[in-house]
């Protein structure tokens, strides 16, 4: 029998666990570079967590089970419901603006395709206590520094922009009744995946003719560079909402942001949470799935019994991010695991006798220590094991080492000489 790892999971074997260690490490270099101080929580909670607020989308996609107090738990699809919850139950102790970031794994009981796993991890940047379009804009800014770090740039990705007050009041505006709100937003996060017979079919059952379902459709498909804002103005139906679209227009622009981003009212995002901006990250290519997506979250604190705090944050997955990376060949090569410093080779018994104490001097010494585990005593055979593990130096331990001594060989260089086993660590590290 044949075991294989669970539907929509990934194995990371040491080569996979490298390109993975490379985005950690990109995520959590610039989260720090932008102030964000690095958090997390625990891989499941309690069901009703996430029932409180993200909406059907995510609830349906729970991998959800009992303790045994017959419980219920989830594994978590997303990390906003837990921060929400962190920061309820500190918010008077915790300094503002509260600036996090989490690079956790999730779950979601989604069916897998292009982009879309049942396991993925998934980078947070959440800013909290900060209403002005700054922070928007500033959480916007570490976004883009990532992808740039990368190599990535404004023509391979797109920030799309919108705000739902201003979704919400030029739906109004085409007689969308405030009742089937929640459904006209529904349909809008659904556009791209439905034929656009079926987005008119479900536009007219929301009570809307012919000519508003044009307009709607319209609204869905313009879109808007920074600096344009004002096209939208004479748009019918939006009123003070667009304001907050002009500061963070403001914003986008001062953070050097604007090739970057786009307005597009056709995303409104499906977590139930987001209260005014929303944005997604989108390869222009139109080949995939989001990259990353957030918005603003004004009232989630308080909903989850903390103080009225304004919050706004994105969360980016692994998996768009790599397939972006490997099309645009932007993984380095040569990601690996860490390389030793030196490779212990025995070739004698009083060789073998030294190895272990020589071994754990240099380890204690901090230096990475491989060692030979074959019977043979051939010398060649093992050089060439310690150049294809990539050590920089092989140590030969032959008869001299009862008499304190070493062959140090710098398999760069193919320079060997006697080194006193009390000063190899010394002679390694220099
Ligand atoms: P989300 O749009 O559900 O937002 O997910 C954000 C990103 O996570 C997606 O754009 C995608 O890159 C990745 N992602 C989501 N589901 C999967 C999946 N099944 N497989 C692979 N990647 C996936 C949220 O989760 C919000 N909680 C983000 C947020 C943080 N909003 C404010 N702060």
């Amino acid at each position: 029998m044949k075991l294989k790892p669970p539907k929509g999971t990934r194995d990371f074997y040491p080569d996979d666990m490298a390109r993975r260690r490379y985005l950690h490490d990109a995520w959590r270099r610039v989260s720090q570079r932008h102030g964000f101080d690095e958090v997390d929580g625990p891989i499941f909670e309690s069901l009703d967590l996430y029932k409180i607020k993200s909406g059907d989308g995510i609830v349906s996609e729970l991998f959800h089970f009992k303790d045994r107090g017959d419980r219920g738990l989830a594994i978590r699809p997303e990390f906003t419901p837990t921060l929400a919850r962190m920061v309820a139950a500190q918010a008077n102790g915790l300094p503002k603006p509260i600036k996090w970031f989490c690079t956790p794994n999730l779950c979601r009981a989604e069916r897998p395709q292009r982009g879309r796993l049942r396991e993925f991890d998934q980078w947070n940047i959440d800013m909290l206590g900060e209403d002005g379009a700054i922070a928007d804009a500033e959480v916007i800014a570490v976004a883009v520094d990532l992808l740039r770090g990368l190599g990535v740039g404004p023509e391979q990705v797109k920030v799309k922009l919108s705000h739902r007050e201003v979704v919400r009041q030029v739906l109004t505006s085409l007689g969308v009744p405030g009742d089937k709100m929640n459904d006209a937003f529904t349909l809008l996060d659904a556009k791209d995946k439905l034929p656009p017979e079926v987005f008119s079919e479900k536009a007219k059952a929301l009570g809307l003719g012919d000519e508003q379902v044009q307009r709607f459709e319209t609204l869905c498909s313009q879109t808007y560079g920074v600096g344009e804002i004002d096209k939208l103005r004479n748009s019918a139906g939006i009123e003070d909402a667009l304001d907050d679209l002009v500061a963070i227009d403001t914003a986008l622009a001062g953070f050097g942001l604007s090739g970057w981003c786009v307005y597009d009212l056709g995303i409104v995002r499906g977590l139930a949470y987001y209260t005014g901006t929303v944005f997604e990250l989108h390869v222009t290519t139109g080949k995939e799935r989001a990259l990353g997506g957030g918005g603003r979250y004004d009232k989630l604190i308080e909903l989850f019994g903390g103080p009225s705090m304004p919050a706004v944050g994105f969360g980016m997955g692994d998996v768009v991010l790599t397939n972006l990376l490997e099309d645009e060949n932007l993984l380095p090569e040569n990601l690996t695991q860490p390389k030793p410093d030196a490779y212990i080779i025995a070739v004698t018994d009083a060789g073998d006798a030294a190895l272990p104490g020589v071994v754990s001097s240099l380890r204690f010494a901090g230096l990475h220590t491989r060692m030979n585990y074959k019977a043979t005593r051939k010398v060649g055979k093992l050089l060439k094991d310690a150049e294809n593990c990539g050590a920089k130096f092989a140590v030969i331990l032959d008869d001299d080492a009862s008499n304190g001594n070493a062959s140090v060989k710098d398999l760069a260089t193919g320079d060997q000489q006697s080194i006193s086993i009390e000063g190899l660590a010394n002679h390694l590290q220099g």
